[in-house]
């Protein structure tokens, strides 16, 4: 019976990594949705705009999770926004910049994806050198609710600067481009105007990229390969060794099982003496008295 509980321990351990296996095959290939994202901020923004006054840039707080992306939301009048532009954040809107469809006011919300920029927004063949940084414009008619549209820019004038926080190039040879992120996944290249500074027609979600060199990109396909199936290779192996081990308990069990049926067939097995029908055991108690008695 030992053996029997010792085995079931060992199944439950090996079943008990192979789902942990599996939920980490899982989790690696999550996948991150800027969409919602944007949503997010878009709610936060929501919740705490209305307590704020016109004109001012307030930092909203994240659940805790997002330590290092910020977020920040000014709400302006629509005239004041097409004679002063607005300079926040990272982004310089200069005058005569146009939202559309027309509203009293407008909520711009402004965030740095930080650490988490790369998890978000990839550039296929090219790497990150800044954050992705990014502004949208909402509907604040109601001083008490945000609109759910997204406004769109119409440049007028001079186009929209972005200013990143920090560019890090790590060949100085290879000159970064500034990328505008589409919101069907599209990617758009531009020029650096100076060092760290991009310029754009409309809002979105900018960082600055540099070309990825092609044989670390090969290696890092082959060592995908070879992760997938040294993984794929242990998993499949994993389940051979439970399946066996489930296999062997199994047949413990009936072999036991076997037993048990034969001892307790030993107990009331019966022989046919004439008509009546007598216990087997009672005749093995009483043969050594007869031998006995005969012997004597
Ligand atoms: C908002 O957050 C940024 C970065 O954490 C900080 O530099 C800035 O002072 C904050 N602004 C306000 C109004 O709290
Ligand atoms: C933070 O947690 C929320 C759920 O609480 C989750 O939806 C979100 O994806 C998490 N964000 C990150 C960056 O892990
Ligand atoms: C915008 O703000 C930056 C600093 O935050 C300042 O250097 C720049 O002169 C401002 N530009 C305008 C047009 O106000
Ligand atoms: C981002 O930075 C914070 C603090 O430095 C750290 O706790 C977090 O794990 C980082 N996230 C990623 C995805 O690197
Ligand atoms: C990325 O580079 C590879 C070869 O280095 C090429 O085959 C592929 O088309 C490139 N992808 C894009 C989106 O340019
Ligand atoms: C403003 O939004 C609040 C909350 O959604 C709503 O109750 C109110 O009717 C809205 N006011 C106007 C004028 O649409
Ligand atoms: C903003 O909050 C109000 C309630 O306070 C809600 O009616 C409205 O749908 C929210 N808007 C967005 C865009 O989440
Ligand atoms: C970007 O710069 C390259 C040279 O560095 C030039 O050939 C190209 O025309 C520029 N593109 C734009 C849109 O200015």
């Amino acid at each position: 019976m030992g053996s029997i509980k010792q085995s079931g321990h060992i199944v439950s351990v090996l079943i008990f990594s192979l789902l942990l296996y599996s939920s980490m095959a899982q989790s690696s290939s999550n996948s991150y949705d800027p969409e919602s994202l944007e949503a997010l901020f878009q709610s936060y923004a929501n919740k705490t705009l209305s307590r704020h006054h016109t004109g001012y840039l307030y930092n909203i707080s994240l659940p805790s999770n997002f330590t290092t992306v910020q977020v920040s939301v000014v709400r302006i009048r629509s005239g004041t926004f097409w004679a002063r532009g607005a300079n926040f954040s990272f982004f310089r809107i200069p005058t005569r910049v146009i939202a559309r469809p027309y509203t009293k006011r407008i909520a711009i919300v402004y965030d740095n994806l930080g650490n988490l920029s790369s998890h978000y927004y990839q550039v296929p063949n090219h790497s990150l050198v800044a954050p992705v940084v990014g502004f949208i414009g909402y509907d604040a008619s109601n001083l008490s609710a945000l609109g759910n549209e997204k406004l769109t820019f119409s440049v007028m004038g001079d186009p929209i600067l972005i200013s990143f926080p920090q560019i890090v190039l790590e060949d100085k040879n290879v000159t970064p481009k500034c990328v505008k992120f589409g919101a069907d996944g599209s990617v758009e290249f531009s020029n650096v105007t100076q060092p760290n500074i991009c310029a754009t027609q409309g809002s979105g979600h900018f960082s600055v990229v540099m070309a990825s060199p092609p044989p670390e990109k090969e290696e890092k396909h082959w060592k995908r390969w070879v992760v997938g199936f040294v993984g794929g290779f242990f998993g499949l192996i994993l389940f051979i060794v439970v399946g066996v081990a489930v296999f062997m308990v199994m047949r413990k069990k009936k072999i036991i099982e076997m037993e048990n049926e034969t001892e307790k067939g030993v107990a009331f097995d019966t022989l046919w003496i004439g008509r009546s029908r007598l216990p087997a055991a009672s005749m093995m108690r009483t043969q050594p008295v007869l031998e006995h008695d005969y012997v004597a």
